[in-house]
């Protein structure tokens, strides 16, 4: 999750000390720092601008990142989820109705069965479209595990739904975000997270990874507590622009999580050292 605290100073990579960051001890950094404090002034009292941060550091958009971008699972099928998880790397699920159609199982047994298999936010997503249907399924399913969180599209019936869940302590997933706009409602209804939809806007021809930056850019100016939680990710590259901007979240199908793993020069590597050990005497 990301909190903006005002002003820090950021580390410099490679170590080094926050006092290196004031002072710009490269020629790179005075360099971006003279560029940055020309373009935002200094505010008064304060060392760093926070923009000036943000370029001095030459960190994405969003100036205190959370501490790793989780990664979560978009699937319903139990066998990726277990082998996922078995990797060590696996934070939360999300579901939809279109991912448990697709196992041919009940939804009950299969929703169980990842409540049992992973210990981080599984978003369950309400089935109805009408505010208080919505309120009504929520409540409900956020009763099955503390881990569930619900799932509400971004309609403005979602937003009453989210509103009335989100004050009584159920944590809100919203879901079909296609805007920055549509964002700031969520967040402003008390959504934990946001869900802006990415591969559907590039599949049109929109640039989705623009969605994604405008949203980190307006989340970075506030102290809300939502996370931006990237989905209908389609390749490695949109997992490393996502996590470049400073999502907090992506949610991947399975194959781009095992593409992720994958170099043919770690493959070569390997063949190398074990025909290598063949010929160490022993
Ligand atoms: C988002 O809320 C959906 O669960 C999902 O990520 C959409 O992915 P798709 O576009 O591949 O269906």
């Amino acid at each position: 999750m990301w909190r903006r605290s005002g002003i820090r100073i950021v580390r410099p990579r490679g170590g080094g000390s926050p006092d290196d960051a004031r002072g710009s001890t490269t020629p790179r950094e005075a360099s971006a720092r003279a560029t940055a404090l020309s373009i935002f002034p200094r505010p008064v009292g304060v060392d760093v601008s926070r923009q000036a941060e943000m370029l001095i550091s030459g960190r994405g958009l969003r100036p205190m990142p959370a501490s790793m971008v989780k990664i979560f699972l978009d699937t319903a099928n139990i066998d990726e989820i277990r082998e996922a998880a078995s990797w060590g790397v696996l934070d939360g699920v999300t579901t939809n109705p279109t991912l448990v159609a697709k196992t041919g199982r009940k939804w009950s047994e299969v929703i169980q069965d990842i409540l049992a298999l992973v210990d981080g936010p599984i978003s369950l997503e309400v089935t109805t479209t009408a505010g208080d249907e919505m309120i009504k399924q929520g409540r409900q399913l956020a009763k099955l595990h503390k881990n569930v969180v619900v799932k509400i599209q971004m309609t403005t019936e979602g937003l009453k739904a989210i509103k009335a869940l989100s004050s009584e302590g159920v944590k809100i997933n919203t879901t079909l975000i296609f805007s920055a706009n549509q964002a700031i409602l969520a967040a402003k209804a008390g959504a934990k997270y946001v869900s802006p939809v990415l591969g559907r806007l590039d599949d049109m021809g929109q640039d989705g990874m623009q969605v994604i930056r405008e949203i980190a850019e307006i989340f970075g100016n506030y102290e809300w507590d939502c996370e931006i939680l990237v989905a209908s990710i389609r390749h490695p590259l949109h997992v490393i622009e996502a996590a470049k901007l400073g999502a907090d979240i992506v949610t991947l199908p399975f194959d781009v999580l095992k593409k992720m793993t994958q170099h043919a020069l770690t493959d070569v590597g390997l063949k190398r050292f074990l025909d290598d050990w063949q010929k160490v005497p022993k």
